[in-house]
Parts: structure tokens; sequence; C-alpha cells
């Protein structure tokens, strides 16, 4: 018996994975593509033990048009989620070109190869970052686009998206704007594990916590924010996942159109907030010193959450506490 299966790109990777535990739970088949450029095989194993469910894997990059297809000829595919994007904003300064060709000509090949098998149902991985210097805050999903500071944010081109539904109206797109994905599933057993030193302010904090990184630089104090360092809408890797379950639920109930949602908790918390809650929650010291601005950053960026609440009956249900729990248990289990 074939049932038809969600494909999820980059499934072994943070969101990918905490992704398909959650497809998994609702009952849903997957199937996972990933070449583990920025993940681990064990990921794989974990979400087989959080779940107690299986699921075909091909280890491929899914810029290979002729072993993507071959995953749409041995699978019957209803959905695809794509979260086989670098996520880096200082290394896709660093290296561009790797940016733009997995990030955009493998979102290409896969949207071609849907096309070619007659998928139309597609959730797209988009980022707070396509706001660039936000126009208002709190950012509704109307606020203009564009103005992205980084490789990183210029490969969230959702404009292509817009030009295929445009073309071709018996497309299911749900693009979904991340703001700061953050924590780990509460098992500890799968979480972040940034390639070499973390970019991302929580990743560096659970390391200086633990000891493995000296202190955390504070990236300026003389933003116009309360305490002067920079403000964003952490949200917990586990809401974001059940976002993504969602956006799905929506595609199937609905469908037949394009939709754009923001993934945020509408709670700003600056970067001394986050050092002083991770400190009284956790017991650990985390150093830190204050430093020049990191070029490319914005003062504040939190959203409005009312269109996810009201479209897709979706709202963040995990704070701070557990964003930091769940972030230091991951760190403290895979040291
Ligand atoms: C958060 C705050 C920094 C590190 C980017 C992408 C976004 C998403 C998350 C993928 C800022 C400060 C950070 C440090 C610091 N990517 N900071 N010292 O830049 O808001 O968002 O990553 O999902 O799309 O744009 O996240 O965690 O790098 O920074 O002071 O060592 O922490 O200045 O104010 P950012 P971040």
């Amino acid at each position: 018996m074939i049932f038809m299966a969600i494909l999820v790109t980059g499934g072994a990777g943070f969101i990918g994975s905490h992704t398909a535990v959650e497809l998994l739970n609702s009952g849903k088949d997957i199937v996972i593509v990933d070449n583990f450029s920025n993940s681990k095989p064990k990921a794989l194993e974990a979400i087989k033990k959080i779940t107690g469910k299986d699921f075909k894997f091909y280890e491929i990059n899914y810029l290979d048009r002729e072993k993507l297809e071959k995953v749409f000829e041995e699978n019957d595919i209803e959905a695809v989620l794509n979260f086989a994007g670098y996520k880096s904003v200082g290394e896709s300064v660093r290296k561009p070109l790797e940016y733009y060709d997995n990030n955009i000509s493998g979102c290409l090949v896969l949207l071609e190869t849907m096309q070619k098998y007659g998928v139309k149902k597609f959730v797209f991985s988009s980022s707070a970052t396509v706001y660039g210097e936000p126009e208002r805050i709190p950012l509704t999903e109307d606020c203009k686009t564009g103005g992205t500071t980084n490789p990183y944010g210029t490969t969230k081109l959702e404009q292509i998206l817009k030009d295929l539904y445009a073309s071709d109206n018996s497309w299911d797109i749900c693009i979904l704007r991340y703001f700061n994905p953050v924590g780990a599933h509460e098992s500890g057993l799968i979480g972040e594990e940034p390639q070499g030193i973390p970019n991302n302010l929580m990743p560096y904090v659970v390391r200086v916590a633990s000891g493995e990184l000296k202190e955390l630089s504070v990236f300026g104090n003389d933003y116009d924010t309360p305490d002067g360092t920079g403000v964003r809408d952490y949200i917990h890797v586990v809401d974001l996942a059940k976002g993504h379950l969602a956006a799905l639920n929506k595609l199937d109930k609905e469908g037949k159109g394009l939709y754009i949602y923001n993934l945020g908790t509408g709670t700003g918390y600056s970067v001394l907030d986050m050092v002083k809650s991770f400190e009284e929650i956790t017991g650990n010291k985390v150093p830190y010193k204050i430093t020049q601005r990191r070029p490319g950053d914005i003062a504040t960026c939190y959203s409005d959450t009312k269109k996810a609440k009201e479209e897709l009956g979706w709202e963040a249900e995990k704070g701070i506490k557990e964003m930091c729990e769940d972030s230091w248990n991951f760190i403290q289990k895979n040291k």
C-alpha cells in the first residue's frame, strides 16, 4: 500500500528535524532528503526514537535533479516542505555564491521537479529578514519587504513563488516568515548544532555557559532599544515546527492559493534580556563584553501574530523559560 507522503528536504537539520517529528506525531508519512552538509545522520535516528516511527530517507543533494526525480518516482509525494536552505547570515556574507546556489538554484530544481510530477503543495521557509529595516513594529505580513542586508536574506526570494502562482494558480503555496528560532526538543535528542563557531545568539550563549567558549560579545549597546542591545522575537523551534503543520492543514483544507504568515511570538527580548533570563533559568553564568555593532544588524524586530492565529489557528505556546531550558538541556546531552 503506498501512502501519500510529505517530502521534507533538509529533514536532518535544525528546523527540518523538529518538523519531521511533529509530522510523524500527527500521523503523516514523510520522506526525508538530506546531504548532511549542515546536519548529522544521528538526527535521523533521533527522530525515529522520539516518534517511534520510521520513514524513508535519501542521502542526496536536492540540487541533483536526476536523484531528486527518483524520490518522486519511488514515492507518492503529496506536498513538500523545504528546509534545505543554508541559514547563517555571517557565512552568507563570506560565501554568497554557495548560498545563492544552494538556496535559490536548489529551490528552483525542487519546484521544477514538483511541477514535473504534478506535486503543487509547497511550504517555503522564509525569514523575517525579508523585511529588511522594519517599516513598523510589530511587523505585519503586509509590511514592505526587500532591502535585505545580507546574501542569506536575499536568497529568501519569495518573488519566485509569487510569479509561479501568478502563472499557474493550481499551486498551493504557503510562505512562512520565521523570526528567531531557538531551543530544542525536550528530549534533548535533536537541536541546533551549527558547524563551527555559532553565528546566532542562543547557540553562542549556551556554549559560553558550558565553558566551550570564553565569553559572549554583545554586538553593540547603543541601539534605540530599552537597554541599547538588539531586540528580537525568539520562537521555540517546536512551536515553529507546529506552525508548519498548521500551514499544511490550511493548504489541505482550503488550498488553491498563495499564503504568507509570520511565525513569531509577538514578544521582543533584548540580548541582555536573553542573557539574564538564561542565567536565572539555568543557574549558569554567561560572561559577556560589549563590542561594536555587527554590520547589517537592525535594532528591533518582532512580529504581529494576529494573521497566523486567525487563519492558521496557530500561536506560539512556549516561552523564554522553555527556550532557555531546552537549549541548555540539548547542549548538555550532546557535549
Ligand atoms: C540576535 C541578536 C545580534 C550573536 C538571523 C537571521 C534570521 C534567522 C536568525 C534563520 C542580534 C545579537 C548575536 C552574538 C550578539 N536565521 N548577537 N552576539 O541576526 O536576528 O537573525 O538569525 O532562521 O533570518 O537574520 O539572529 O541570533 O544572529 O542575533 O550580540 O554572538 O543577538 O546583534 O541583536 P538575527 P542572531
